[in-house]
């Protein structure tokens, strides 16, 4: 039997059985996932080899940013692919050349030049890196409600409870403070939040610290915003300690808050820039590290130890350059900004008719929903790094009503495609709408 006939002949419980029989899940019990299978996608909606249709209502992992199936990138791919398929890194490509350049262009301040990786956690780990040779310290500090991949130093980085399972982790890494507490609706006040990066940075030693990691904005811990003020606050920190600032934009760049990068918002450029997910609309795998002039120029001369065969991929590099103009000749940046306040709309208008819903935060079409079973005190319908009876039905509410999306903890995440329509947003908050009800049963007082 040929591949094709074999594909075309698959039904999803096939899929299905086959998958779970000879491939890993990620971040599961491998006996108890139930995958959904899919066939093709286009725009924000997923099929199944069935022929249904699901609503991307978080770009799978807040990752295909441009949509599913555009057919720009798929052409950059195929030409890429006909041309060249591969070099080792020490050669350079024109699709290097220009995607580099172009890259350049776009990024914060005086961030000039970038490494690339395959994806978001290869990113960390040689931002860490750089950091360490940077400043001959090895000291990096993260937070709690974090999240920077699952590789082993990232996953030491990770605060989040996936970090348990992996630990003992890398020596070095060091926790600050957050700027939202777990289990209250509103951050802390800025000076508090800074105030407690500043003890830590203060009884750790300036002198031992290379880098402060955070992400700009937290995603799957919670689409936390800093308060303004409090990346600018970061950034003088690390500028009086010579301590490297590392902003983590895998997950929050490439429009996902309507501006190329979240940082844009508080005009900081940190000193290394981690970038994945977005940057190919995960059409190929690639991640990249940015850097500032003045750390590009100390490896002019000190040896940078570090590689992976497959930096600098020429067929990812050519999804990349694809996808970036898509963003462009769609103006998707300025339309992930320009729906943020329909966004607040539907999550206002949900809070005001569902008890549950205790609060609710975007920026551009990077959004999530608190659930609580109490408003006052302010109650989390799931406990910490777990979950509850009602999120259960409420995620299988979902998938029943054909629509997808990441539910974290009490948390429903909203982070549709930034193609997506007026109509579609619609859509998917009706769905939402109706399953908060099973939420609502749950309330107390
Ligand atoms: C902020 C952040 N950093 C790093 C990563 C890791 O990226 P990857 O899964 O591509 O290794 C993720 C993935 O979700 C992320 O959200």
């Amino acid at each position: 039997m040929t591949v094709t006939a074999a594909r075309r002949a698959m039904t999803s419980e096939e899929m299905v059985r086959l998958s779970k029989q000879h491939t890993f899940f990620s971040w599961s019990i491998q006996g108890a996932v139930d995958p959904i299978a899919i066939d093709h996608a286009k725009g924000v909606w997923l099929y199944t080899p069935e022929g249904s249709a699901i609503l991307d209502f978080c770009s799978q992992l807040m990752c295909v940013n441009i949509g599913h199936g555009d057919q720009r990138v798929v052409d950059a791919i195929t030409e890429q692919a006909t041309r060249l398929q591969f070099v080792q890194p020490a050669f350079v490509t024109e699709i290097r050349a220009r995607l580099g350049e172009k890259l350049a262009s776009i990024l914060p301040g005086d961030m000039d030049k970038v490494f690339f990786t395959l994806g978001g956690a290869e990113a960390v780990e040689n931002a860490m890196k750089l950091a360490r040779l940077y400043t001959g310290r090895y000291k990096v500090l993260a937070r709690y409600r974090a999240y920077h991949g699952a590789t082993f130093g990232a996953m030491s980085l990770t605060g989040d409870p996936r970090r348990w399972p992996n630990e003992p982790g890398l020596v070095g890494v060091v926790r600050y403070p957050d700027t939202h507490r777990w289990g209250e609706r509103e951050p802390r006040p800025v000076e508090e939040s800074l105030q407690g990066l500043e003890d830590v940075i203060r009884y750790e030693g300036p002198h031992t610290i290379a880098a402060v990691f955070l992400e700009t904005i937290v995603g799957t811990n919670g689409v936390l915003i800093p308060p303004d003020g409090y990346i600018q606050g970061v950034r003088e920190l690390c500028d009086r300690h010579g301590i490297l600032m590392v902003a983590d934009e895998v997950m929050a760049g490439f429009g996902r808050s309507g501006r190329w990068f979240a940082i844009d918002h508080w005009d900081t450029v940190p000193d290394l820039m981690t970038m994945a997910k977005g940057i190919t609309s995960s059409y190929l795998p690639l991640g990249a590290v940015a850097m500032r002039r003045h750390v590009a120029e100390r490896f002019e001369t000190t040896m940078f130890s570090g590689g992976l065969t497959y930096s600098s991929h020429p067929i990812s590099l050519a999804a990349s350059l694809a996808t970036l103009r898509v963003y462009e000749e769609d103006g998707l940046i300025e339309r992930s900004a320009a729906l943020g306040p329909v966004m607040r709309g539907h999550h206002e208008r949900l809070a005001a008719r569902h008890p549950s819903v205790g609060a609710h935060r975007n920026l551009g079409l990077f959004g999530i929903i608190d659930l609580v079973r109490r408003q006052d005190p302010y109650t989390p319908i799931a406990p910490f790094g777990g979950t509850s009876d009602e999120m259960k039905a409420i995620s299988s509410h979902l998938r029943e009503h054909g629509l997808y999306t990441q539910i974290v903890g009490g948390s429903i995440h909203t982070n549709p495609p930034l193609c997506i329509s007026e109509d579609e947003l619609a859509q998917g908050f009706e769905i939402l709408d109706a399953a908060l009800e099973i939420a609502d049963r749950a309330v107390l007082g």
